[in-house]
């Protein structure tokens, strides 16, 4: 979600509330900000938009078996394709530029001729006159019309019948050319994940629980060399540093206390789910969110549980499992697209019309997760679809983590905010976290 902020890498400038005593005298509301926000980054979003419709014209373009030279040509135009006319108009540039009395000798023109003609094809400035030309502008079409049913999801209400099914035809219309896995590969990738150990379970029923004895946590740890090893990993850290060293659980749980005592014993447990090279940075992820979603549930008015946030956080992505073992012509694409700045978000449901957060609810009722917990991670990229706060919860949590999962939307973010009970000046304060507690949990950089 960092996109919004590619000039200076600065955050979004805090939305002043009423509540907030520190807030700005000049009383400015959420939709004069929205406006401000727009006006400030406007031209960043509008870049980043030309650069996704390059990626899935680019992509389209070599599903429909178009050349190398026509799909070049594709991209430059949607590149270029919000240039105001008047850049595009030879005449009108080469007088606005004597009218501001600058020279451009030896210039090449602004926009090349072959993409200008394009351009007003694809506006209906020009009449289509031959196959290949109509082909061109249908391939942009497509492309501009998918990115922006992206772009305009969160401000209209989604339609029940529909809902899960792509119904926006331009959705459509780029799954029916670039579905390389179809809803039953689907569902044999999620089969193929691992089951979630009873061990485990064990593990997450007791330390999910805030009211949890420590002599609970010390069976629960002496179970498990793996657990009872991160325990005393945690113990004798530079975050808690012991005088002397460590080595027994009773005395670790005493040092760290039960509280953090709970969040690495579920951590552990959820943690050989990433251990494959590839996942080390998506567990690291997880604990980031996890840490988030906890701080920000003990700032939210409605009273939300800091430890079913951890859990919840820990467990958000975990959608993100199936797409990694899916086949390698969906992963080649999937990489293609994202590396072109499309977001996975955008991505996975152009491909497989289904997101990580779907598919992650799916996984979490197979292991048996409680529903309030399935049903945020199912929504946590699509908040406003759901009742639960710990969705809308979730969906700031990845705000805070920078994770750039999805495109990014303050219409959105001010709606989870709402929904969580956390004003975004409470989120952005948030932002600024502590040192980390759980190091002993993370996969090496
Ligand atoms: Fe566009
Ligand atoms: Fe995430
Ligand atoms: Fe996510």
């Amino acid at each position: 979600m960092s996109a919004w902020v590619p000039h200076d890498n600065q955050p979004l400038p805090p939305v002043p509330s009423p509540e907030d005593p520190g807030a700005a005298v000049d009383k400015i509301n959420v939709t004069n900000s929205a406006v401000v926000l727009a006006d400030r980054y406007g031209d960043e979003a509008v870049r980043a938009h030309c650069l996704r419709v390059a990626a899935w014209a680019s992509e389209l373009a070599g599903a429909l078996g178009i050349s190398e030279k026509e799909r070049k040509l594709i991209e430059r135009s949607a590149l270029f394709h919000h240039v105001p006319q008047f850049l595009m108009n030879e005449q009108a540039r080469v007088r606005l530029l004597a009218e501001m009395r600058v020279s451009e000798e030896g210039q090449p023109a602004f926009v090349p001729d072959e993409v200008r003609q394009v351009l007003a094809a694809f506006q209906g400035l020009q009449p289509i006159t031959d196959a290949g030309l109509a082909r061109i502008v249908a391939v942009l079409e497509i492309s501009d019309d998918f990115d922006q049913y992206f772009e305009s999801q969160p401000l209209f209400d989604p339609d029940p019948a529909t809902e899960d099914e792509c119904a926006a035809s331009s959705v459509q219309t780029m799954m029916s050319y670039l579905q390389v896995t179809s809803r039953t590969d689907i569902n044999r990738v999620i089969d193929r994940l691992p089951v979630f150990p009873r061990a485990a379970r064990e593990v997450i029923k007791h330390a999910a629980n805030p009211e949890v004895t420590v002599h609970q946590l010390e069976a629960v740890a002496s179970k498990d060399p793996v657990l009872a090893g991160r325990i005393i990993q945690t113990a004798n850290s530079a975050a808690y540093s012991p005088m002397q060293p460590i080595g027994s659980i009773p005395r670790a749980i005493g040092h760290i206390g039960t509280d953090v005592t709970r969040k690495v014993l579920l951590g552990a447990a959820l943690r050989g789910n990433f251990a494959s090279m590839q996942l080390h940075q998506l567990w690291n992820h997880s604990l980031d969110v996890a840490q988030s979603a906890e701080m920000l549930a003990g700032e939210s008015s409605l009273g939300l549980d800091p430890a079913e946030a951890f859990l919840a956080g820990l467990v958000h992505d975990i959608g993100r499992l199936a797409f990694s073992i899916m086949p390698v012509a969906f992963l080649e694409r999937f990489n293609r697209l994202t590396d072109g700045g499309c977001p996975a978000v955008e991505v996975e449901l152009g491909l497989v019309g289904r997101c990580h957060g779907d598919i992650g609810g799916e996984t979490l009722v197979r292991w048996k997760f409680p529903e309030a917990i399935v049903q945020a991670v199912r929504w946590h990229h699509r908040p406003e679809r759901s009742s639960v706060p710990l969705a809308s919860l979730l969906y700031l949590a990845e705000f805070l983590c920078d994770a750039d999962e999805d495109l990014p939307s303050y219409v959105r973010l001010e709606m989870a905010s709402k929904q969580a009970g956390v004003p975004l000046s409470v989120v952005y304060r948030v932002l600024r976290k502590g040192p980390d507690k759980l190091e002993s949990l993370r996969f090496a950089a």
